[in-house]
């Protein structure tokens, strides 16, 4: 008998070690053993205790199946976890029996597959289960990485495929499921998942006192499971929308995101009505890998964004932006990636638009171009691609900015093309007729010929639809990203490369953030001492509150190999890859940079999460070169 690769795949062999030639199924998702067109998971029970003692979460899920093939066996994703008892039944409410599994053998990448042989009749299987300190879904805070200083902190953060890694479920975003979840965490703690909660906001009394329970009515993909504990206040911002933070924050990360109500206005106008009950924000603490992850009625964020004058709230219109662009239309696979970013980088210029004004969208169109251009050149070739090749890799080696600013320019060159209207009304289309859909990049280039580009011929021939999705780099005729203040940055921007300091300070009084983020790049690459001090001492880059000013300010000190205390004192504040990614990096160029990149790393290491540890290994490994 020869086998298939479903078949392998389904026993539990590791995908190199099958003997027949596999027939490639497109849709197949290679980032999960799953196999969905056989027995596909559509609810899933989560009942689980928060264990902060131990580092552990631990319980039971049960998932209700949907069976197509009556002879196949459930198989689920997992890494990493302690599969301690598996258990059948007709129906999740039916009685349970013992049930057999096996564990494939473990990839670095993948995990190992849980197969489940299911006898007929069986449409419910119940896995207990614990999870271990390699979990890298799972960031455990200790009571000094957070605000109050005083409890622990823990969040999950599943996208990619870090869900397998605190849940035994189906990993791939082609399967969608709803789910409840039962969480039980210490006494004075707040659970909160990506759901609808069981009791009432903001009010304590009413809170239940370690239990909660959470109702996800609608059909999600595994990577938007989250979950997050601590000692948290909730603020209104509208009706719908809110926030939750540490209570020694919540004021500011009120004040921060006042505009969240007509940002959601201007996203139901570009995309239509809001699909998904509330809209909360929650910011956690600064070791948050990420700016913001989109998990659905629950954005987790960055504190780094609170910088007082609401100059960096692009990040909630980006993540609010996804209840739309990821949340309801979802790439089917992680090369289709760039549909989720792509669309929601976007859209959220669009919000931006709308809420702020057309130029603070095209500041920030400026300056995603400039960072894609700088990005796009240290990267290969086959990484230079909107629909990126990712088999036997890590799925989070696609998360560039190729599929954010490369997937908003090429949406750019289409509303440029057709116009907008016409745009809109196709972008309209789209999010009604694939909502609560999982769809491959094939599935919206058919959508696109058909609705767009057969309308219209002659614009349709400005845009190389293949070029921009299946080729490397930016086609020669993409839209120019450009504003009018960035002008006057520029202009003082010479003044200190000609001369060692204007003899007048310019007049920069008004400058806004996104002024400043463009002056520091537009200074020349190297800086003397002289200059810096007499900049810092004209600007006071050294002493900004506002994070990205703070960032391009570091970056300037160490490219011209300054390693300074306030360096090492972000370092090991914040955990944001963004930041610290390029920081060890910039270090690294210069032997004594080196030397103190250890050093600090030593020291930052163990309150980063295990995404940003990974990363600053990577960069400490390769040998110092200056570029
Ligand atoms: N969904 C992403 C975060 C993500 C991507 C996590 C891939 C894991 C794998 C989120 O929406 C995002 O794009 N965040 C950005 C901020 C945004 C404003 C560009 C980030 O965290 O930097
Ligand atoms: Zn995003």
């Amino acid at each position: 008998m020869t086998m298939t690769r479903r078949d392998c795949i389904a026993a539990g062999l590791i995908l190199a070690g099958c003997g027949s030639k596999p027939k490639m199924d497109e849709r197949r998702d290679v980032h999960s053993f799953a196999v969905p067109a056989q027995v596909r998971v559509k609810h899933m029970d989560l009942d689980v205790e928060v264990d902060f003692e131990r580092k552990q979460i631990r319980g039971t899920v049960t998932h209700t199946l949907v069976r197509t093939d009556r002879d196949a066996p459930l198989v689920l994703d997992t890494r990493d976890l302690k599969i301690e008892k598996v258990e059948a039944a007709e129906n999740a409410q039916a009685a349970f029996n013992q049930a057999q599994f096996s564990m494939g053998s473990p990839d670095a990448i993948l995990g190992s597959a849980l197969t489940v042989p299911l006898s007929s009749g069986v449409t419910a299987v119940r896995v207990h289960y614990a999870t271990s300190p390699a979990a890298t879904a799972l960031q455990w805070l200790e009571p000094s990485q957070t605000a109050g200083r005083k409890r622990p902190f823990l969040y999950t953060q599943s996208q990619a495929i870090h869900a397998r890694t605190w849940i035994p479920l189906q990993d791939t975003p082609a399967v969608r499921m709803t789910y409840r979840g039962r969480v039980r965490t210490p006494k004075d703690l707040i659970a909160l998942m990506s759901a609808r909660a069981d009791f009432r906001l903001g009010n304590p009394k009413e809170e239940p006192n370690g239990e909660y329970t959470f109702r996800m009515p609608q059909a999600i993909p595994s990577y938007l499971v989250a979950l997050a504990v601590g000692q948290l206040e909730f603020r209104y911002i509208s009706s719908r929308t809110g926030v939750w933070a540490e209570p020694s924050i919540v004021k500011l990360a009120e004040a921060e995101f006042e505009d969240m109500e007509r940002m959601m206005v201007a996203a139901e106008k570009l995309a239509g009505p809001y699909a998904w009950n509330r809209y909360d924000v929650l910011v956690l603490p600064p070791s948050f890998p990420f700016g913001g992850m989109e998990n659905p009625l629950m954005t987790f964020a960055t504190p780094t964004i609170l910088a007082g004058d609401k100059s960096l709230v692009s990040l909630v219109a980006h993540e609010m932006a996804h209840s739309w662009s990821g949340n309801l239309v979802t790439n089917a696979t992680w090369r289709d990636f760039w549909l989720n970013e792509g669309f929601t980088t976007y859209f959220e210029r669009r919000m931006l638009e709308e809420v702020y004004g057309t130029e603070r969208a095209r500041m920030e169109a400026v300056l995603g171009r400039q960072e894609l251009d700088r990005e796009m050149a240290t990267l290969p070739t086959a990484e230079r691609v909107l629909h990126i090749d990712l088999k036997g890799r890590d799925p989070d080696d696609g998360s560039t900015l190729v599929p954010y600013e490369k997937g908003a320019l090429f949406l750019t060159a289409l509303e440029q093309a057709f116009g907008r209207e016409k745009f809109d009304a196709f972008l309209q289309a789209y999010f009604a007729k694939f909502r609560f859909q999982s769809i491959t990049t094939e599935q919206f280039t058919a959508f696109l010929k058909s609705r767009l580009l057969d309308s219209d011929t002659a614009a349709a021939a400005k845009v190389d639809i293949a070029e921009w999705i299946e080729k490397p780099g930016i086609p020669a005729n993409a839209p120019q990203a450009t504003c009018e203040s960035f002008q006057p940055v520029e202009a003082v921007a010479r003044q200190w490369t000609e001369r060692e300091a204007p003899e007048t300070k310019p007049a920069t009084g008004g400058w806004n953030t996104h002024q400043w983020i463009h002056f520091l790049r537009a200074l020349p690459k190297e800086l003397d001492r002289k200059r810096r001090t007499a900049l810092d001492r004209t600007f006071g880059f050294s002493k900004s509150g506002n994070s990205e000013v703070l960032f391009e300010w570091l970056i300037v000190h160490v490219r011209n190999g300054e390693f300074s205390p306030k360096l090492e004192e972000f370092l090991v504040r914040v955990g944001r890859r963004k930041y610290v990614k390029p920081l060890f990096e910039e270090m690294v160029k210069r032997p004594e940079g080196l030397k103190r990149a250890k050093e600090i790393f030593e020291k930052a290491r163990g309150g980063y999460h295990a995404l940003t540890v990974s990363a600053v290994e990577e960069i400490l490994k390769k040998p110092p070169s200056r570029a």
